[in-house]
């Protein structure tokens, strides 16, 4: 088996991260791969922002505990917030579609680079997808505007179990022709 293939199937959502903090040099790293992810025009409708001051990593928590929901969120030890940017398209194409209309496919694709990465580096990542947008924009002095791209909360996990993968089964959701 690839090695890339190994690494997609131990990356899974972590929810429970160790006292343990995150090298700066690591978090560089996922942005790197963030940064790399290839885009619909090479647009790169993205920017990114790593949140590693304690401080602030437990007040992004807090904007993530919504409706009950992340507990586990306090826990974290870095964020990583993927922004959506203007996307420059080619004329030819942006005259057919909306100048964004490919963003969020490309926005989804950097999330996915900076969580392999992630696991790469040994680190647990879990995108969340309740928090509290204004607040979060307030606290990093992001537009408010500005719409997200992911929110990423990362750290050691505290166990090493990678869970088997609840997934549809290959046969349910391939045809060869
Ligand atoms: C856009 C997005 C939002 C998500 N939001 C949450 C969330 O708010 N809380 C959570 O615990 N997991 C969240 N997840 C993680 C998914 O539940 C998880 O990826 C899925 O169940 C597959 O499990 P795995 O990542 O362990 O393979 C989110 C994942 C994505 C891609």
């Amino acid at each position: 088996m690839s090695d890339f293939l190994e690494l997609c199937k131990q990356r899974q959502s972590c929810r429970s991260f160790s006292e343990q903090p995150v090298e700066h040099d690591k978090l560089v790293q996922c942005v790197e791969a963030g940064r790399l992810t290839h885009s619909a025009c090479n647009a790169q409708p993205w920017s990114f922002v790593a949140v590693e001051s304690q401080d602030v990593v437990s007040q992004i928590a807090e904007c993530g505990r919504q409706l009950n929901q992340n507990a586990w969120l306090g826990t974290a030890k870095a964020f990583i917030i993927i922004l959506e940017e203007h996307a420059v398209l080619s004329p030819v194409i942006s005259c057919f579609l909306d100048s964004q209309y490919y963003a969020k496919g490309d926005l989804g694709a950097a999330s996915a680079y900076v969580c392999l990465e992630a696991a790469a580096q040994g680190l647990g990542s879990c995108i969340i997808g309740i928090y509290d947008r204004k607040k979060i924009c307030e606290l990093l002095n992001i537009p408010e505007e500005k719409q997200f791209g992911a929110v990423i909360a990362l750290g050691y996990p505290s166990n090493d179990t990678v869970r088997p993968k609840k997934r549809k089964a290959f046969e349910d959701i391939v045809r060869f022709v």
